[in-house]
């Protein structure tokens, strides 16, 4: 059997807390000053744990997208979203939803009524997926896959299981289609858990660090709780483990995807190739052409 090589750690980058739509704060690694996208990664939020008070829960009214695929993960709460299409969705824990905006959605995402009157906690995760030229003024696609249909594959001991939302792990494969290569995968890892997941050299990988805290790549560096940690492209293979003396299991995303290697001109909302795609998607917006909400 040949050996894999090992991918080591390029960087650990710590999130800016920030405040989104209506007023709800974010864990956010990146777009920051400093790191703009991660190819073909555009964002990173996340959005809580936070245990909110009856009424509290604020969530992010009629905006539009063009350009890019939102990806929309729900691990406690209930968000609501509807859209310029006439579709409208609910999204319960363990839910993904996978947006392809393409050409142009306006669509607003929030907390569900009934979840809003009681409070409780809200946790989520958005990552944000650029498309390449040829696709980004394709159709808006909904994939939307409630959680029991999410794959989840774990080892012989129990020690490591994982949620397969897209790619493959632990011979589970994701029912999520992409329009470029992704993996997409929510990990959990016991104290003394130790994982080996394949990732091609093409693929720029990450983690992101939900809950606890984990040692990444050949030289086991450690990463927390809201700490993103970024591998080289340098093997096929990275490792993650939960040290034996861990108080705690290890919660962590782990997201690749090949680079578009394209210009990218990103203006809030709207993220395009050239400064005239952008000024287009304005006039598009302004004009209706995206389409508005009808309630
Ligand atoms: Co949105």
């Amino acid at each position: 059997m040949q050996t894999q090589t090992l991918r080591t750690i390029a960087g650990i980058v710590n999130s800016v807390e920030t405040l989104e739509g209506a007023g709800f704060l974010v864990r956010r690694p990146f777009p920051k000053s400093s790191f703009s996208a991660f190819d073909p990664f555009l964002l990173l939020d996340e959005l809580g744990p936070i245990q909110l008070k009856p009424g509290q829960a604020k969530g992010a009214p009629d905006h539009p997208h063009r350009g890019f695929e939102t990806v929309s993960y729900i691990l406690d709460g209930r968000l609501e979203h509807k859209d310029s299409e006439g579709h409208a969705g609910l999204l319960n824990p363990g839910d993904v939803q996978w947006m392809t905006a393409g050409a142009g959605v306006v669509h607003s995402e929030m907390p569900e009524a009934e979840f809003t009157r009681t409070g409780g906690r809200l946790h989520g995760i958005q990552l944000w997926v650029n498309l390449p030229q040829q696709d980004k003024m394709i159709a808006p696609r909904y994939q939307e896959i409630p959680a029991a249909q999410i794959p989840v594959a774990q080892t012989e001991d129990g020690s490591v299981r994982v949620r397969v939302i897209a790619g493959e792990a632990l011979g589970a494969k994701a029912v999520i289609e992409t329009r470029t290569p992704i993996i997409y995968l929510h990990f959990t890892l016991q104290p003394g858990a130790t994982i080996a997941q394949p990732v091609p050299r093409a693929y720029n990988a990450f983690a992101y660090v939900l809950d606890g805290s984990g040692l990444f790549g050949a030289e086991q560096e450690q990463g927390e709780d809201g700490q993103m940690v970024i591998f080289t492209q340098d093997g096929e293979e990275v490792t993650i483990a939960n040290s034996a003396e861990a108080q705690q299991p290890l919660d962590l995303l782990l997201i690749a995807g090949v680079p578009l290697n394209e210009p990218v001109v990103r203006y809030g909302p709207f993220v395009m190739n050239s400064e005239a795609e952008i000024i287009q998607a304005i006039d598009d917006y302004q004009n209706g052409r995206m389409g508005r909400i009808h309630v």
